[in-house]
């Protein structure tokens, strides 16, 4: 099964207005008609709109870190779906490390916010990863299959095709410390094969993966080339739209 490689950059509270534009800029001019590769950016909340107009009739989607589940309402500080969409996002991040760590996101309000997007009509990636600790203590499987069961309880196939997942082993994540593509690739298709187990084969075999954790230029084409890894989520080798793309380009297959 032919799966269209994908390539997020994820710009976590990093740019104000001046700087995200610039850097939509950038990547307009020079990837803005690629096509061999899924491209979306997930800029901070303000800068949303402004580098949505900056790339609009381009290849390039705009998406969100996170978003509050359920419809408007008196949640002071909290974004809807609703708001995504209306201002060109497409797409939105789920249950990132970083969310989970540092604001608390269970696996619980992950799985409303996946419903939240779903609902919506946006593509959500859901994340899903592993601790050091969890890694040394051989946990890592037990810990992916319980994020990814809660975050997808209930749900059938049919209601899935906008989902995209996104392993990013925490250890990896702004470390400089990359999982080696052969340790990507075996969790990648352990989790291809839990997903199989759960919704069936043909869904799995089309669900698009990516890795996310310390991925630069230097070692995409390394990751891409294995069996189950489908594009890269990128941080910090997002915010300098030449190593960003290099980083699609290494990705685009064929
Ligand atoms: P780094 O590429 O900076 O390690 O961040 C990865 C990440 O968290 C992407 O969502």
């Amino acid at each position: 099964m032919t799966r269209i490689p994908i390539v997020g950059g994820n710009w976590k509270k990093h740019l104000d207005l001046q700087g995200g534009l610039g850097l939509a800029s950038g990547l307009r001019n020079r990837i803005g008609s690629h096509r061999a590769t899924q491209v979306v950016v997930y800029p901070p909340y303000p800068l949303l709109h402004p580098v949505f107009a900056k790339l609009r009739d381009s290849a390039i989607r705009v998406g969100a870190q996170d978003l509050h589940p359920g419809p408007e309402g008196a949640y002071t500080g909290a974004v809807s779906a609703k708001m995504l969409r209306s201002v060109g996002c497409t797409s939105v991040l789920v249950g990132h490390s970083e969310r989970r760590s540092v604001f608390g996101d269970s696996d619980h309000l992950v799985a409303e916010k996946l419903s939240a997007a779903l609902d919506a009509g946006l593509d959500p990636v859901l994340c899903v990863g592993e601790t050091l600790d969890e890694r040394q203590a051989s946990r890592t499987f037990e810990v992916l299959a319980r994020q990814l069961e809660v975050a997808l309880s209930g749900r059938r196939a049919a209601d899935l095709g906008r989902l995209v997942l996104a392993y990013e082993p925490v250890w990896a994540i702004g470390t400089g410390v990359t999982a080696t593509p052969e340790q990507a690739q075996e969790v990648h298709a352990w989790i291809r094969g839990r997903i199989g187990s759960l919704f069936g084969p043909a869904f799995a075999g089309g669900l698009r993966i990516q890795y996310g954790g310390s991925v630069k230029p230097g070692n995409a084409a390394g990751l891409i080339t294995q069996a189950d890894i489908d594009g890269a989520l990128v941080g910090g080798a997002s915010l300098d739209a030449a190593s960003f793309v290099g980083i699609v380009h290494a990705c685009s297959r064929g």
